[in-house]
């Protein structure tokens, strides 16, 4: 499955992702810079903040309770926010779409 990275300068990128891999993992092995995984990818640093498209963003499991403190301490968050490290590829995501913060470019 693949999935699409929108950085807030408008670059896009389209990768393969495996299933069962983190979109971040998916993001930082493309160099792609707006996700850096700092922490990676246990929930503790926010530098994998991303937007999901609303199409997709319900048929994600649950933030849990780590994941959303941390996204409440990240930089302009928003209904759709979540942490990229937190997100597996299934087939069915397969196009997802994540847009990323302005303050990770
Ligand atoms: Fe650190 Fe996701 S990689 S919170």
């Amino acid at each position: 499955p693949k999935a699409v990275f929108i950085e807030a300068n408008g670059g896009e990128y389209e990768v393969e992702v495996s299933v069962g891999q983190s979109l971040m993992e998916a993001a930082t092995d493309n160099m792609i810079d707006g996700v850096v995984g700092e922490c990676g990818g246990v929930s503790s640093c926010a530098t994998c903040h991303v937007y999901v498209d609303e199409a997709w963003f319900d048929k994600l499991p649950p933030a849990d309770d780590l994941e959303e403190s941390m996204i409440d301490v990240a930089r302009d968050p928003m209904d759709n926010s979540r942490l990229s490290c937190q997100i597996k590829m299934t087939e069915e995501l397969d196009g997802i779409i994540l847009r990323l913060p302005v303050s990770q470019f």
